[in-house]
């Protein structure tokens, strides 16, 4: 099939060919613009291969190898020219141009279907304008939809009516048959007329990445059954494939290196609000390879955002096993925690953007979050459960299919796994170093991985320490990272404290933490000493680091909140036992119904609080 010259140009000048290459090989920018680099053709030590953007070509001077765009995909790839084509329009978000008679067939017929999805999104938000949008438009005020956005997203209304936008396409020239194909109207089995799908709704188009509508996500305003209801699948919508907002995120995406994906068409709005132009939501369901790999083409490493609750954090792992396998050098995907109930929407309305930020910046690369998943799964407390994480993780790197990519995994999951619980070579190297080396180790960048043994071996209280040491551990740590309470803050506030004077600072902490959006280690003391706090928040901070000199505010977040949540999980295991034992005595001497089910509830309560499922006990066997 031949392309037209024009398209190909077109194409030509959209792709970096620094970018198309640069995936595949590593290229070093020259004093002119020019790149260099090992010549993928041939094997070489010393870089021959040069790349120019501005010329559009590529040489290498070892071998001789020279060509466009379009030479090197079809070269490295092995692919056919014109799936060549295919594969960089798509990149660069262009449709390739049909030509055969049922090829040019279909795209007209998509074209008017994208008219008449048009003509709805327009007359949808024109409804939001109308006197009849005046309730949809109080409630956008009411959740702090900047009226920009709503333009830019071309938010709309479905009224409470059966057939209002049926009507007036009709009106307009759309025949019913195409209203049913784009899935606007509901043709009923029984035969009967069709009617509008959306009703009562504020209405969100879905864009194609050219910026076209291929359908629309509604929010019930009323109490519908779901809260928010989609297009069906059709000729042009593809569920799966699509992400709200790519279209208005595309240039952001560009700008700032990354994408933030979260759950929810008011969560892209919320972030846009918010300054961050770059996000996007898969459509309600799980991310799929296609979405993912759709991302890549914009981003190299999107930053995933979900919910924080047990269904966000489910996702997210989710979204990490799907990706495994798809991982090629360079790319991958990191990962945000929103503080426990929130959504970005929710966060950034009652907190700012700072909070926002705060959550991004403590993002972790996808080994992080795949390594806190197996290593949290359960307690490793003996040799049996040592030897099955180290088979889970490994199990895990099976699944990715680069090789370069696994291999880095495995010696990382390796080291790490020595560094925590001793293997050869760790051992000596621990040695070597002298435990008070710790406090001057470098921290890698990003908390890329360092493993928590410090921090937990030095915490691991219940070794003779009483417990209120470990209670002035517990309100020390937010003291040092205060960034450990978007996370933790929950448990922080439920945890029981004994020692009055440390229940109250934890008060005051609370209490700042609500009122202060992106709460530093700085900020909280001069804020506690303003409460006359000042002595003891300094006297706590220098003990919990001489404590733990490697416990400091640029330690991985994720090291920290696992020690700190240990404390405070072993401390509540502390006080139950204690409970435990009351409640016995209690029941030897009287062997009431009442005392008996004391002692069964606390049991199964340390059972849960220990992560184990109690099945019978000391007083019911199973
Ligand atoms: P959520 O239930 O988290 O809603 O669904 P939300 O985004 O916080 O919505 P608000 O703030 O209450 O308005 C997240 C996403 O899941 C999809 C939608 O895409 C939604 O944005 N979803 C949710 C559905 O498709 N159907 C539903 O019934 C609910
Ligand atoms: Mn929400």
């Amino acid at each position: 099939m031949a392309f037209p010259p024009a398209f190909l140009d077109e194409l030509r000048s959209r792709i970096v060919l620094s970018d198309v290459v640069g995936r595949r090989v590593k290229l070093r920018k020259g004093p002119r613009g020019e790149f260099t680099g090992l010549c993928p053709f041939h094997n070489e030590k010393s870089p021959s291969f040069t790349v120019s953007d501005d010329k559009g070509f590529y040489h290498c001077f070892g071998c001789g190898e020279h060509g466009s765009v379009f030479n090197f995909v079809m070269n490295t790839e092995n692919l056919q020219f014109p799936e060549v084509v295919e594969q960089l329009a798509g990149t660069a978000g262009m449709e390739v141009p049909r030509q055969s008679a049922a090829a040019a067939e279909a795209a007209r017929r998509s074209a008017t279907l994208h008219e008449v999805l048009d003509k709805a999104a327009v007359w949808y938000s024109d409804q939001l304008n109308a006197a009849q949008g005046a309730g949809a438009r109080d409630y956008l005020k009411k959740r702090g939809v900047e009226p920009d956005s709503a333009a830019a997203f071309r938010l709309g209304f479905a009224p409470d009516a059966r057939t209002q936008l049926k009507d007036a396409l009709l009106a307009r020239g759309v025949s019913d048959a195409q209203l049913v194909e784009t899935g606007l109207t509901v043709k009923p089995e029984d035969g009967g007329a069709s009617f509008d799908r959306f009703r009562n709704r504020l209405m969100f188009p879905i864009l194609d990445s050219r910026g076209r509508v291929i359908a629309f996500g509604g929010r019930a305003l009323g109490d519908a059954r779901a809260k928010y209801l989609n297009s069906p699948e059709t000729a042009l919508f593809h569920k799966g494939r699509t992400l709200y907002g790519l279209f208005q995120a595309r240039q952001p995406i560009r700008d700032t290196g990354t994408a933030i994906v979260t759950e929810g068409y008011m969560d892209v709005i919320a972030l846009v609000d918010g300054g961050f132009s770059h996000a996007v939501a898969p459509l309600g369901t799980a991310l799929t390879e296609e979405q993912i790999e759709l991302l890549w083409r914009f981003a190299p490493e999107p930053v995933i955002c979900l919910d924080g609750d047990a269904a966000g954090r489910r996702a997210a792992l989710a979204a990490a096993e799907r990706a495994l396998p798809l991982l090629k050098p360079g790319l991958s995907l990191h990962f945000a925690q929103l503080p426990d109930g929130e959504d970005p929407d929710s966060l950034i309305r009652a907190r700012g953007a700072a909070a926002m930020r705060q959550v991004l910046d403590a993002a972790v690369p996808m080994n992080e979050l795949l390594w806190w998943k197996e290593r949290r799964a359960q307690p490793v407390d003996s040799p049996e459960r040592e030897a099955g994480l180290r088979a889970r993780l490994e199990t895990l790197c099976r699944e990715i299919r680069d090789p370069d990519i696994r291999g880095a995994y495995q010696r990382l999951f390796r080291a790490r796994m020595d560094e925590e619980f001793g293997g050869p070579r760790s051992r000596g190297a621990e040695r070597g170093r002298g435990s008070r080396d710790w406090g001057a180790s470098i921290p890698r960048p990003g908390g890329f991985r360092r493993g928590p043994s410090p921090l937990l071996r030095q915490t691991s209280l219940g070794r003779g320490e009483e417990s209120s040491g470990r209670e002035g551990f517990i309100v020390g740590v937010p003291l040092v990272a205060p960034a450990v309470l978007v996370v933790g803050e929950e448990a922080f506030a439920q945890v029981h404290l004994a020692d009055t004077s440390l229940d109250r600072l934890r008060g005051a902490i609370l209490q700042a933490s609500a009122t202060v959006a992106g709460l530093d280690s700085e900020t909280l003391h001069d804020h506690l000493a303003k409460q006359g706090f000042g002595d003891i928040a300094t006297r706590l901070t220098a003990a919990v680091v001489r404590v733990n000199p490697n416990l400091r505010a640029d330690t991985a977040l994720e090291e920290t909140e696992l020690a700190w949540r240990e404390a405070m999980a072993l401390h509540g295991r502390a006080s139950l036992q204690k409970e435990i034992e009351t409640a016995w005595l209690e029941f030897t001497e009287d062997s009431s119904e009442e005392k008996r089910d004391r002692v069964t509830s606390l049991q199964e309560e340390l059972g849960d609080a220990q992560g184990v499922r109690t099945r019978g006990n000391l007083l019911n066997p199973a």
